[in-house]
């Protein structure tokens, strides 16, 4: 694993986004998988920059979201659709076509977003964000290594901590559809964002905690070609 220390999310942003777009001219037909969250918000500027300024092009990439809310139509704001495309697919080239994210409506087979994945050629570099307590997509504590893609129960501190987005609390989906942790750790390539303090414990377990399913992250440890970027904060309990 590869551990690249930034100075704040900004600059995690642009190192994220450069090895984003340097994979993207290399093969033009990359595909990516991605990741929602406040986390990769200005990798997302960043690459919608390289697109409008430096003619960076999507026009061939496909792309696999990690998860949905259970219930939320790709229309409502707070949906992982709706997300994509005001912070990244709605400002560049891309074919929104090819850009694919699990329904949180159409709950019939789960599974069948992996066989998607697998018939497109398998994820090449998959984004990442770090839940509060390890959890990558939404696996949350507990998940089996072995998960695919699948309808999964949010833990009480990510309701609690998504609550910020919704208006009432009857709002707040306690369920999502997620890519699994098998499904993650097939990527060819994983890039992982940690910033800020509330992720310091995250990132310790991430990086040198036993491997284990109470802290989903720790998976990454067994992946061959993952790179993380994080900035002073999260990376605090690494040098102790
Ligand atoms: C959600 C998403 C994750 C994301 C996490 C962290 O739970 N499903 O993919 O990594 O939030 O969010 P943030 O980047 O806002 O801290």
């Amino acid at each position: 694993m590869e551990v690249i220390i930034v100075k704040d999310n900004q600059e995690a942003g642009t190192v994220a986004a450069n090895i984003i777009a340097e994979r993207i001219k290399q093969n033009p037909k990359i595909v990516l998988g991605l990741a929602t969250g406040s986390t990769p918000i200005t990798t997302y500027q960043t690459l919608v920059k390289k697109c409008q300024e430096d003619n960076l092009d999507f026009s061939r990439i496909t792309t696999f979201n990690l998860d949905e809310y259970k219930g939320l139509l790709p229309t409502h704001e707070q949906s992982y659709r709706y997300f994509m495309n005001q912070n990244l697919f709605d400002h560049i080239n891309i074919n929104k076509a090819q850009t694919f994210i699990p329904s949180g409506i159409d709950l019939q087979d789960p599974e069948q977003y992996d066989n998607s994945i697998e018939s497109a050629g398998g994820i090449d570099l998959q984004l990442l964000g770090l839940g509060v307590n390890g959890h990558v997509g939404f696996n949350e504590p507990g998940t089996s290594f072995d998960s695919k893609t699948a309808v999964v129960d949010l833990a009480q501190s990510t309701i609690s901590s998504n609550s910020r987005f919704f208006s009432t609390k009857e709002e707040v989906p306690t369920q999502a559809v997620s890519m699994g942790l098998a499904s993650i750790m097939n990527a060819k390539e994983i890039l992982l964002i940690a910033t800020g303090s509330n992720k310091a414990e995250a990132v310790y377990h991430l990086v040198k905690g036993k491997v284990t399913e109470q802290w989903p992250c720790s998976i990454l440890q067994k992946h061959s070609n993952t790179t993380i970027i994080i900035d002073k904060k999260a990376a605090s309990l690494l040098e102790k």
